[in-house]
């Protein structure tokens, strides 16, 4: 299949990360020019180019920074500009999920913000330094039209018990998204504007936690298709959104990746008093109270 991606400029933030990794080994596959973005694993990041083809290594520029800080985001696309002279894809994937399980009324302020700048902001900067590049390059002369690729998650769709920080930042990306799918079709006409959400996704820095029987349980309770997803069912679904042909009359849209899940299982098996329940509704049902119609 054709995804018309050769010799396209790509963006993946979070390349030294799981998702990201497959993010930019597959549109490297695909002869795309790749910038792969890390920042604490950059130098790991480097480790595995190093292995890769000289071919793949020639059409590759790696980047290190903070996502957090729009500065940074500025100079990883003004040295790709500097390089390749324009950029046709962006895929803002870098993420944090914080591990510690804190409801928000514990939750420290520093970690509610930094999650935050990381997540949320760190995704507006990435657009943001890629729109401003589009907008002083202007479109591609083949009608092939930029696209834009936020990589969110379903915490942000369904929420994340003692995780409002993260589920907060992620459903954040789909006003962004929502936002940009307007703005950048004043800069390039074919410009498109799109967001995966990725449900547990292995990767090889995948949480081992994830794959304990008792994890599996509660996180498939929801999913149609009982399995964990793949960081390379990600990648599939960014080439397809990133493609100008594939993809060219899809915008403003959120693919969810997650095994047709519908929700988070809240109360694990025995956790339901049924008695408890029964006692309630006989409580209401009393004389003097009003029944539900
Ligand atoms: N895996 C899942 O189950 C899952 C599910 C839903 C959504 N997601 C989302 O998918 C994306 C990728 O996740 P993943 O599983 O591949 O996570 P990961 O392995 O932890 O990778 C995260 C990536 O983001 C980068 N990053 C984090 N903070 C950064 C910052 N301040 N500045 C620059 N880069 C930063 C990391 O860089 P360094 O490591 O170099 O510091 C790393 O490359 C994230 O947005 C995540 O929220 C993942």
């Amino acid at each position: 299949m054709d995804f018309a991606l050769k010799d396209k400029t790509v963006l993946v933030t979070g390349a030294s990360g799981g998702i990201g990794r497959a993010l930019a080994e597959s549109f490297l596959e695909e002869g795309a020019r790749v910038a792969l973005q890390g920042h604490t694993q950059f130098d790991a990041m480097q480790h595995w180019l190093a292995k890769k083809s000289a071919d793949q290594r020639d059409r590759s520029l790696c980047l290190r920074g903070d996502l957090s800080n729009s500065d940074d985001c500025d100079q990883i696309v003004a040295t790709i500009s500097e390089t390749w002279g324009r950029l046709d894809v962006c895929i803002a994937n870098a993420g944090h999920w914080p591990p510690d399980d804190i409801p928000l009324h514990a939750m420290d302020p520093q970690r509610m913000r930094r999650t935050l700048e990381v997540n949320l902001l760190g995704s507006a900067w990435t657009a943001r330094a890629f729109l401003k590049l589009l907008a002083s390059t202007g479109p591609r002369d083949d009608g092939h039209g930029a696209s834009l690729i936020f990589v969110g998650s379903t915490a942000g769709r369904y929420g994340e018990r003692h995780h409002a920080d993260y589920a907060t930042a992620k459903a954040g990306l789909t006003g962004l998204m929502a936002t940009l799918k307007h703005e950048i079709v004043d800069i390039d006409p074919f410009g498109r504007v799109n967001c995966i959400e990725p449900g547990w996704t292995v990767t090889h820095k995948a949480r081992p936690d994830l794959l304990e029987a008792e994890s599996l349980q509660r996180v498939l309770a929801t999913m149609p298709l009982r399995q964990l997803g793949r960081a390379t069912d990600i990648a599939r679904t960014a080439l397809y959104l990133a493609s100008p042909t594939l993809a060219r009359h899809v915008t403003g849209q959120t693919l969810v990746v997650a095994g047709g899940m519908e929700g988070r299982m809240r109360w694990q098996p025995g956790q339901v008093d049924e008695n408890a329940v029964k006692q309630r509704l006989a409580q209401d049902e009393a004389p003097g109270l009003s029944r539900p119609p």
